[in-house]
């Protein structure tokens, strides 16, 4: 049987959640055709990498201008789309138009008019696309979906979604591209797109509206200096600087080897500094959000996402009318970066906490046993999902298409529409989802 064809657009940070197991496992199903970014270093470095470590063959590396050439020339049957944010649209488009099927890391898009494009393209060309939600594979996110599936705490009536990004992985979001809202859709889009999904997969609802506030209160330079700390906005950016020695906020890409030869050595290929510094001018997400969503099934969520926090994860409780669930991760300190993850204190350790309490019962703790792999075990099962000749049977629902992967968006695009016009956003005026469905299963 001959292999399935992937071609490749955006090799930076994420790319080895795909690549690598399609080198290692998946070879003997799924090929990989095609890479194309504007840098010629990224690239290099994770052929050289899939050479030393799969001893796989070479792959032909493409230009941005000639992403319609690696399309014609090397046929893929799925292209995989892993570049900033608010390049997923044009190049999902642009593959569907090819006649491929379509892999996009999350976010699917950025706004409502790109939402919009992509939907038309999926209709028209009638092409796969399917929306990279790792965060369900995770074993503890699975658990609670099993938990409320089966009724344990009977009909659900409210959430609250507290998502903690630390001074390490939520800084990073403050150095490079994710900064600026054209390019992320701010963190309402780019991080709390997962959260979105998690909260409608769990309650397999479909959001109806949103109200929402927000602001940059933490990073920037304005902050800084209001807290006293000017000293910390005198440079650009941290490599190399001797006045940022001490700043515990800088982050040094000559002191780790992946850091250094994926983007300090490729900054001449397209001038993408990953550095900067947060506390700078020119930043335009918030580091501070708050959400209220309606569910179509009447259900109410309240979520949070702050980013300068001293640790990181997250902490949802879901009630019921016949009992509770509380639900905790606390995450390790980390950036993940290439071929690792980067580790920078050794002492954030990764724990789970799962309780339930039925109405007049004992509260109890639910077990979750982790996995080998990224997100406690989650982003192996979704690589299986995604490239093995027959995956195993997705009974929870874990996989989503394009509606789902909308579904999760258009929340964060509302949120960010309310946050400007201090109003709730209805989400049919952005994008209409199927709207007699009330339940999340019954969207692509
Ligand atoms: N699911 C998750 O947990 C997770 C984690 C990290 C990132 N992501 C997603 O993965 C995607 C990539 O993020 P990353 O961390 O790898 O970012 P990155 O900055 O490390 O890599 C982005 C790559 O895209 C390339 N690029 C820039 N402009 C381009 C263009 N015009 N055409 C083609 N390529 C271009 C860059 O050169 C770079 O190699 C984003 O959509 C992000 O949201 C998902």
């Amino acid at each position: 049987m001959s292999k399935i064809k992937y071609a490749v657009v955006g090799t930076g940070g994420r790319i080895p959640m795909f690549i690598d197991p399609i080198a290692e496992t998946y070879h003997e199903n799924a090929q990989i055709v095609g890479f194309c970014d504007p840098s010629p270093t990224r690239m290099k470095w994770h052929l050289d990498r899939l050479v030393k470590a799969y001893d796989y063959a070479d792959i032909p590396c493409y230009g941005i201008d000639d992403f319609d050439k690696m399309l014609v020339e090397q046929q893929p049957d799925v292209v995989i789309v892993c570049t900033p944010d608010y390049l997923h649209r044009d190049y999902i488009v642009k593959s569907m138009e090819h006649g491929c099927d379509v892999i996009t890391e999350k976010p699917l898009t950025i706004d409502a008019e790109s939402c919009a494009i992509i939907m038309e393209a999926v209709e028209r060309t009638g092409r796969h696309l399917r929306t990279a939600f790792n965060y369900r594979w995770q074993p503890g996110a699975s658990k609670v979906r099993e938990l409320i599936g089966s009724g344990t705490i009977g009909k659900v009536i409210h959430v609250d979604f507290e998502y903690m990004l630390n001074t390490i992985h939520g800084a990073d979001y403050y150095r490079r591209w994710h900064s600026d809202k054209s390019c992320s859709g701010g963190l309402f889009i780019h991080k709390a797109t997962h959260h979105f999904d998690l909260i409608n997969w769990w309650l397999d609802a479909i959001p109806e509206s949103v109200y929402a506030l927000g602001e940059l209160a933490f990073y920037g330079k304005e902050n800084a200096i209001a807290r006293g700390q000017e000293a910390w906005t005198k440079y650009d950016r941290y490599t190399g600087v001797e006045a940022a020695k001490k700043d515990p906020f800088a982050l040094r890409m000559d002191e780790d080897e992946t850091l250094k030869q994926l983007y300090y050595n490729a900054e001449a290929d397209s001038g993408y500094i990953r550095d900067k510094n947060v506390f700078r001018d020119g930043i335009t997400i918030e580091d501070t959000m708050s959400a209220l969503i309606k569910y179509r099934t009447g259900v109410v969520a309240n979520y949070s996402l702050n980013s300068y926090c001293p640790r990181e994860g997250f902490v949802v409780t879901i009630n019921g009318d016949g009992g509770r669930i509380e639900y905790e991760e606390r995450s390790a300190s980390h950036i993940i970066t290439g071929d690792k993850e980067i580790r920078m204190e050794a002492n954030h350790k990764r724990s789970l906490h799962l309780k339930v309490q039925k109405l007049f019962g004992e509260p109890y703790e639910v077990p979750i046993e982790e996995g080998p792999g990224g997100h406690g075990g989650g982003d192996p099962l979704l690589q299986e999902q995604m490239f093995a000749k027959k995956p195993t049977k997705d009974e929870l629902g874990r996989n989503a298409a394009h509606e789902q992967g909308a579904a999760s968006i258009l929340v964060g695009v509302a949120a960010n529409q309310s946050m400007e016009s201090k109003l709730p956003v209805n989400l049919n005026d952005l994008w209409s989802l199927s709207p007699e469905a009330k339940h999340l299963h019954e969207l692509a």
